[in-house]
């Protein structure tokens, strides 16, 4: 192919915008940065040869229907449960993800959100902010310990082993964890605890954090009859896809005090957040921020990049998903 044509679908950082530019003519930037929407991504796959998209581009079945340009699809995320792949190769698209790049980042956000959880620190904030704290005292805003406290793992890949390392070797958390496909023991961290099934990590931890992609079968995985297994001084961290959780359910469970707490990076339907949550003291709520760091955003564009120099140059990508 000579000279692709490039559709990007939203805002890069601007290095690696820069290098697109610098190496491609035909690449069209999303100066808006605002969603192309199903029209606008149907379009860009019938007139470029390149579409890169992300995790707020839904790019489902129908979409890949009918004749298309599009030869690859070069997704800016690790998470690719927005696209349906089986569509896409179908279709002869090839699609590539950024693991790797950004699991450290990933992995200090959800500790991030088990430290505020426990700790009430959106709450203390909130209350600091708008001018009601009248100062320190004995029983002010008491939160939980983190330190030696169990932590368990759904979905033990690079994501979760580095929550898991952090938690342990930061904090003396004893590790259980729980994965289909994973059958490492250990993961080399002393003392951690592979068990059968979701349930027993639900039953045994004192901070539940999810690991595993969105969709298939994990949808709604943590209903309210698995809530209903943790104990009730818990907490839920979610800084994986929000159809892991049945929002609804984990909403009442915060409510009736079922779970302690949850903090929460990920959404159902993505950005709305209803209202009932964002009105819940013990949920701490970040917008989608898992890898926002510049380093990792930058280093996941240029994963991205490196992939599609490999696509074009008759070489296989590294990170090919379909
Ligand atoms: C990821 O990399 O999967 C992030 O959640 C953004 O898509």
């Amino acid at each position: 192919m000579d000279e692709p044509v490039i559709v990007v679908t939203r805002r890069w950082p601007a290095p690696v915008e820069e290098e697109l530019v610098r190496r491609f003519p035909h690449v069209r930037l999303n100066v808006e940065d605002v969603p192309l929407g199903p029209e606008g991504l149907r379009a860009a796959l019938e007139q470029a040869d390149v579409v890169l998209p992300t995790v707020s581009d839904r790019l489902g079945a129908e979409l890949f229907d009918g004749e298309l340009r599009t030869t690859f699809l070069g997704n800016f995320g690790v998470g690719y449960d927005h696209i349906d792949i089986e569509a896409a190769a179908r279709a002869g698209i090839v699609v590539t993800n950024t693991p790797g790049v950004l699991t450290d980042t990933t992995a200090d956000t959800t500790m991030t959100l088990l430290l505020m959880v426990a700790r009430r620190a959106g709450e203390g904030e909130r209350e600091v902010r708008a001018g009601r704290w009248t100062g320190w005292r004995p029983t002010h805003m008491m939160g939980a310990d983190v330190t030696g406290k169990t932590l368990g793992i759904l979905g033990m890949g690079r994501i979760g082993v580095a929550v898991a390392r952090r938690a342990h070797f930061g904090f003396g958390m004893p590790v259980v964890f729980h994965d289909p496909v994973d059958f490492e023991p250990d993961h080399g961290i002393p003392g951690a605890r592979r068990v059968d099934t979701v349930e027993e990590v639900l039953a045994l931890a004192d901070f539940v954090s999810l690991h595993m992609p969105g969709g298939g079968e994990n949808a709604r995985l943590i209903d309210a009859a698995a809530l209903a297994r943790m104990k009730p001084t818990a907490f839920l961290v979610n800084s994986a896809r929000g159809d892991v959780v049945d929002q609804q359910a984990l909403i009442a469970a915060l409510r009736s005090g079922t779970i302690a707490g949850a903090g929460l990076d990920v959404y159902e339907d993505e950005p709305e957040i209803p209202r009932d949550l964002r009105e819940l003291d013990n949920a701490v709520l970040l917008p989608h921020l898992g890898s926002a760091t510049r380093e990792t955003r930058t280093a996941m564009g240029m994963l991205v990049l490196a992939d599609l120099q490999a696509f074009l140059t008759g070489h296989p990508p590294s990170c090919r998903v379909a």
